[in-house]
């Protein structure tokens, strides 16, 4: 896949059928080119969440269109035939809730991906061990899981979104568990990446500390987006 980024065209999201049909998805249009990292910003229960899954096919959209570089990924139904490697090898999900395997330690947690996709295991402890220490959490490598604070927690799940470099990285509320200055860091990581390996990155948050460093911005309201200009105000 070459690296031109994101563009979602009139994607819908209905929820369940019926009476109880929610449409969560209403009109959602977004466009983020490579190397951009772009803000989405909305209330609770405005469909941030439902679009960040749609885009990285963990549930099914409703309708519209959905294209990650050169391929059309959705249209009105998933074009692509195998939608496991779309996840694997094209984007880099960083959850709202941390979700790590309890039964690795972190480190492992993080160089699993790489493992997966046939790196030798100590070059991808490797690349994980630099992420962690990228994150400030290189001290608690080989803790498990449950040994873990939450905002230790989240920085395995940033280090596991993004040790395969994968040309789109969704992140949801990444930075919600973190004091200002790691919130930073994170910040700066994810801009590092977007700089250097033309990835195309949407950041959904509440969190007032980063809403600054986005030159673009995207509003949702009731599952409908608006395009805005951001501060821009970088992150150093
Ligand atoms: N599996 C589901 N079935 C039915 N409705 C759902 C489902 N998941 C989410 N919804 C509803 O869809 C709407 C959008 O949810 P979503 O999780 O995308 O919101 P959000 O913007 O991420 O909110 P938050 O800021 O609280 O995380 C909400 O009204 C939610 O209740
Ligand atoms: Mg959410």
């Amino acid at each position: 896949m070459s690296r031109k980024g994101i563009h979602i065209e009139r994607l819908t999201k209905r929820y369940g059928s019926g009476d109880t049909a929610f449409l969560a998805l209403k009109d959602v249009n977004m466009h983020v080119a490579p190397g951009e990292v772009v803000g989405l910003i909305g209330p609770s229960g405005s469909g941030k969440s439902t679009l960040l899954k749609c885009l990285g096919a963990v549930i099914d959209p409703t309708s519209g269109r959905m294209t990650l570089g050169d391929t059309v990924i959705y249209d009105d139904g998933w074009q692509v035939p195998d939608l496991r490697a779309l996840r694997r090898d094209q984007i880099g999900f960083v959850f709202q809730a941390p979700y790590l395997i309890q039964f690795l330690d972190a480190t492992d947690n993080v160089a699993l991906l790489p493992m997966l996709a046939g790196v030798p295991n100590d070059e991808a402890r490797r690349r994980a061990l630099e992420l962690l220490t990228a994150l400030d959490v290189q001290h608690r490598a080989t803790a498990m899981p449950s040994q873990l604070s939450g905002g230790e927690q989240q920085r395995v799940a940033i280090a596991r979104g993004l040790v395969n470099r994968p040309p789109v990285i969704l992140a949801d509320e990444p930075t919600a568990p973190l004091d200002s200055q790691r919130a930073m860091a994170v910040i700066r990581i994810l801009n590092d990446m977007a700089r250097r390996l033309e990835t195309a990155i949407i950041v959904v948050t509440h969190d007032e500390k980063i809403i600054p460093t986005f030159k673009r911005i995207y509003h949702i309201r009731d599952g409908v987006t608006h395009e805005e200009a951001g501060e821009g105000r970088g992150f150093e």
